[in-house]
């Protein structure tokens, strides 16, 4: 698809992979972009997923007929961008692979590629006849290796899985169409916490970086290419990687009998009859990367958990350490959940929220064996507005 006369969309919609990266699932499905750059030279920036050889070079060859690439232009190393390397040096023998020099150990290590490949700096720019293309590096956003290139005459940034998003583009190549934000809203702000929410510092140095350009349009590696939605796309990005959320909660509870289940819907609808939002996630049903989204959404996170084996039930473990990987920072935290004979996941949640740094609300309301309301006590979160 022609984006402009010079750069082309060539990626690829899987609706077929149910997990990304093995782990989180993809109800509506995840693109992997790439993108040409059609000049006198030819670059291909990035290729995609394994599985996808077909689709990838039958795109290409629809953009540029029997025109061959002169140039692979390596932002990311990541397998769903890199997997189809060596589809392209076989179908196009004298492309040369151009990258920063992290990539190109991790390209001999993934791949065993070792020729040919043209390694550039911070700042370098490679021309390509009417216009060039110059490379900025951003590492851990969302690898080491990773860098954006920059396309200064067509004022296009192809930023890598930055401002990447779950949700297949399906239609919506670019973001014309009106809604389009707002539609994956929710999956961009659930991608960014799994994927990217952990480098929320590397992320605040690349937009820093970044933020001298006049951009007009954001070439990701996942999702729609932003042309109309920018400043909300980078408003976003910035919010998540400050860690900053809105008034409300996340509540999330792994449940066995269905005692902490009834507690967790007792606390919900007291939280939402005061006019709070509250996301309601059950972790035993449900993939924890939901919950995930929502404690970057929100800036309190309220988790009930059955004491287990004296500590955390599994999955409500689960998805605190991914809290915890993230540094998550600044939110409230509050812990319930039944007990039998030793009251200790609460006791063992209120001590991992400590170390997080949270603002503990109070001890929380652990309870002994089976929920009934006499046992409610949600004193706790009457600091909550
Ligand atoms: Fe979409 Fe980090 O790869």
């Amino acid at each position: 698809m022609r984006l402009t006369e010079r750069i082309r969309y060539v990626g690829v919609d899987d609706m077929r992979t149910d997990l990304f990266e093995r782990q989180w699932p993809l109800p509506y499905g995840v693109s992997y972009n790439a993108y040409l750059v059609v000049d006198e030279k030819v670059a291909l920036i990035d290729t995609a997923a394994a599985g996808f050889e077909d689709e990838l070079l039958s795109n290409i060859k629809n953009e540029i007929g029997d025109k061959k690439i002169d140039y692979l232009v390596v932002n990311h190393m990541e397998p769903d961008h890199s997997a189809l390397q060596k589809v392209i040096l076989d179908e196009y023998p004298d492309c040369e692979i151009v990258t920063n020099a992290k990539a190109a150990t991790m390209i001999e290590g993934y791949y065993g590629i070792t020729d040919g490949i043209k390694v550039v700096k911070e700042g370098e720019t490679l021309p390509l006849g009417g216009v060039s293309l110059r490379f900025h590096m951003i590492p851990m956003v969302h690898w080491p290796e990773t860098m954006v290139t920059w396309c200064e005459e067509e004022k296009t940034l192809f930023s890598g899985d930055a401002f990447g998003t779950f949700k297949a583009v399906d239609k919506n190549v670019t973001d014309t169409k009106s809604g389009i934000f707002e539609d994956y809203k929710a999956e961009m702000t659930r991608y960014y916490a799994c994927i990217v929410g952990k480098y929320g510092a590397p992320v605040q140095a690349a937009l820093k970086k970044l933020n001298g350009l006049e951009i007009k349009r954001i070439c990701s590696t996942h999702g729609p290419v932003w042309e109309n939605s920018i400043p909300e796309v980078i408003a976003l990005y910035n919010k998540l990687s400050l860690y900053e959320a809105n008034p409300g909660v996340c509540l999330a509870y792994g449940t066995m009998y269905g005692n902490t289940e009834k507690a967790a819907l007792a606390l919900a609808e007291a939280i939402r009859s005061r006019g709070i939002p509250c996301a309601v996630h059950d972790l035993t049903t449900e993939n924890y990367s939901f919950a995930l989204r929502d404690v970057f959404n929100y800036d309190t996170l309220i988790l009930g958990s059955p004491t287990y084996n004296n500590g955390i039930f599994p999955p409500v473990r689960q998805l605190m350490e991914a809290v915890v990987d993230r540094l998550v920072k600044g939110r409230k935290f509050f812990a319930f959940g039944s007990f039998t004979w030793a009251a200790a996941s609460v006791k063992s949640l209120n001590e991992l929220a400590t170390a997080a740094g949270f603002e503990i609300l109070s001890e929380g309301m652990p309870f002994k064996q089976g929920y009934s309301d006499d046992k409610f006590d949600a004193s706790g979160l009457a600091s909550l507005v």
